[in-house]
């Protein structure tokens, strides 16, 4: 078996579970982090090969403390996934400062903390690091002015830790999720946002946990060892199309 140790935030469900799981079939430990402590130990229950660190990745202290536990449980971190994260959909008049920082202090500023604190295990190990944006960070939509900004600088902040820890081995990478029935994209997508993500996506259809969580577990793989810094969209095809699919779409159903 791999000695290899991941560290994966928010993996009590959706997303940061599905990668959770791959890991193991793929011969890795898994640190699981998460804020919520009943959901992680019920999801953590069974996995032998992984641990549940119970921590809000927002909070600094926190955070000090879930890597040095990390670090005395596992000995070793050769990755880490920056996925937790909370949506919030507003309008810009109705986005006050206080849900204007909920956004921010996980989605932004624990991704900054939980790399900056992990910084030195990756050195020993040339590891890697994997931020979850969004394509609410690549495209500008309607009542994301707090998540989409949040994610937008999460894309950013992955090229300044590609640029500035090279240098060490370790690589930065980032991933855009499209659309996946989550608990979290269930609380914002309303049926017309179901909709017209269906009518904007060359392949039709959300994406599963499992398709993001092929993209993550790559990425921390020696596989793509010579990427860094880079962007990619597990959308469907979201990202890459502009007008016209749904005339086309309505043309091939005659
Ligand atoms: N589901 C989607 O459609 C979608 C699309 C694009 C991007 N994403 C991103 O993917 C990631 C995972 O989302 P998901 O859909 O699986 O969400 P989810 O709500 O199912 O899971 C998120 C987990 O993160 C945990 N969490 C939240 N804040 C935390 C904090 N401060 N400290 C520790 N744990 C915390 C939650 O308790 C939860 O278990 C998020 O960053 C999200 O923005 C999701």
């Amino acid at each position: 078996m791999s000695e290899k140790v991941a560290l994966v935030t928010g993996a009590a469900r959706g997303i940061g579970l599905a990668t959770t799981n791959l890991f193991i079939e793929q011969g890795w430990r898994v640190a699981m982090v998460d804020r919520d402590g009943d959901e992680l130990h019920k999801a953590s229950s069974g996995l032998n090969e992984a641990s549940a660190f119970v921590h809000d990745v927002s909070i600094p202290d926190q955070v000090d403390d879930m890597v040095q536990s990390v670090i005395t449980s596992f000995g070793r971190i050769d990755a880490v996934v920056n996925n937790a994260g909370v949506a919030d959909f507003g309008q810009i008049e109705d986005t006050d400062f206080s849900r204007w920082r909920t956004v921010m202090a996980t989605n932004l500023d624990g991704v900054f903390l939980v790399s900056q604190a992990t910084v030195p295990a990756l050195r020993q190990t040339r590891g890697a690091l994997v931020n979850i944006a969004s394509i609410s960070g690549l495209r500008a939509s309607t009542l994301r002015v707090a998540y989409g900004t949040s994610k937008a600088a999460v894309i950013h902040l992955t090229k300044q830790q590609a640029a500035e820890l090279g240098e060490y081995g370790i690589r930065a990478n980032c991933v855009c999720p499209g659309p996946v029935r989550t608990k979290l994209a269930m609380a914002v997508h309303t049926p017309e946002i179901i909709a017209a993500y269906h009518d904007a996506i060359p392949l039709n259809r959300y994406g599963s946990e499992r398709e993001i969580a092929e993209v993550i577990t790559f990425l921390c793989s020696d596989k793509a060892s010579y990427v860094t810094g880079q962007v990619i969209a597990s959308d469907g095809g979201f990202e890459s199309t502009g007008v016209g699919l749904p005339a086309l779409r309505s043309q091939s159903d005659q």
